[in-house]
């Protein structure tokens, strides 16, 4: 029984020394010292012994079965250690692996068409400024030769704020940036090349109209400004713009608060000005050759003379148009609806 017990102590030991888990460790444990493990067939065969041999057998047994037990337990714990070790392995920061980026956030288009508009206008001496965006009718309308009642006035969707009427009429959220070159204007301080881009809001939402929009709005004073002036102020602005190949055109129009007024458009930059496409038929961005830009003109002398100055002296031209449009036109951006641009979804807003 001796060498019984000897051999399953070597048995035991030789398993613990292969189990790769815990799970193994188990299975051998119960193989030895389960309930029907190889110990207790072994102990179960004690009673066919003598007293004396039984007493002995038992004690060298029970001695074989802590040792056996102390082998398992010291293994556990060395299984529990490596398992803790791999983790931390796995877990270990390795300081030389490129971080996470946090993510990035960019201006938005309109913001960054504005500064591109700022720094063409800046090189030739003109100053960006951003004249109130809810202001009195005064300078949106009346010292731009548009007197109440006027119907000229009904083409800006006009918003009024509900607050008491000052001197200068009802107050208004500007339906056009014409307002800042009324207040220059008025300022008095020539000569005057200013640029003031802002909100404007006109009551009209659809999909090529939003209530809230930019437009930046021109204006270059001093004594003898001609049209030769804005014929090359709008020619350097759209080189700058949209490229150097592209060519402005005026078309006569009406402004109250130009004499005479145009309307400019660029050439389409698919076509080339020539109206067709490549399979000869009309092109498919402009239709014709021309994009329309904004309006333009001659300051009106009845302008001059409202803001205070010598309209005899002094003459000026301006030009305003919309920021959003313009970049649309700039990027080849073909939006079917002009909503997008403020709806705040970034995988629109990422592209650019
Ligand atoms: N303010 C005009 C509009 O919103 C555009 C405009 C036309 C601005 C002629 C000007 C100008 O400065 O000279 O439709």
């Amino acid at each position: 029984m001796q060498d019984q017990l000897d051999a399953l102590r070597i048995a035991a030991e030789k398993a613990v020394s292969i189990a790769k888990d815990a799970t193994e460790l188990e299975a051998a444990e119960v193989r030895f010292l389960g309930r029907k493990g190889e110990l207790t067939s072994i102990l179960k065969r004690l009673a066919d012994l003598e007293p004396e041999e039984r007493k002995k057998m038992g004690a060298a047994a029970n001695e074989i079965k802590r040792e056996i037990e102390l082998t398992f337990a010291s293994k556990r714990r060395d299984l529990a250690q490596q398992k803790l070790s791999k983790l931390a392995e796995l877990e270990r920061e390795d300081v030389t692996e490129p971080g996470l980026r946090p993510p990035e956030g960019h201006l938005h288009i309109v913001t960054q068409a504005i500064n591109e508009i700022t720094t063409i206008f800046e090189k030739i001496g003109f100053t960006r400024t951003r004249y109130p965006e809810v202001d009195w009718d005064w300078f949106a309308f009346e010292e731009l030769n548009m007197p109440p009642d006027h119907p000229a006035r009904d083409e800006w969707e006009t918003f009024f704020m509900d607050a008491p009427i000052s001197k200068q009429g009802k107050m208004v959220l500007t339906p056009h940036a014409t307002n800042g070159t009324a207040r220059i204007l008025a300022e008095k301080k020539l000569p005057i090349r200013n640029i003031n881009i802002a909100k404007t809001y006109r009551r009209q939402i659809d999909v090529t109209h939003v209530p809230m929009f930019h437009q930046f709005d021109g204006a270059f004073v001093a004594e003898d400004v001609s049209l030769a002036h804005l014929r090359g102020l709008l020619d350097y602005f759209v080189k700058q713009f949209f490229g150097p190949d592209r060519q402005i055109r005026l078309r006569p129009f009406h402004f109250r608060f130009t004499e005479p007024s145009f309307e400019i458009d660029v050439s389409c930059g698919v076509c080339g000005g020539t109206g067709l496409g490549a399979d000869r038929q009309k092109c498919r961005t402009c239709k014709r050759g021309w994009l329309e830009l904004g309006g333009a003109g001659m300051l009106h002398p009845n302008v001059l003379k409202a803001a205070g100055i010598d309209n005899k002296k002094y003459s000026g031209v301006a030009f305003g148009w919309g920021v959003e449009r313009t970049y649309m036109m700039k990027q080849g951006m073909q939006l079917d609806d002009i909503r997008t641009l403020y709806k705040n979804d970034l995988r629109f807003l990422q592209q650019f």
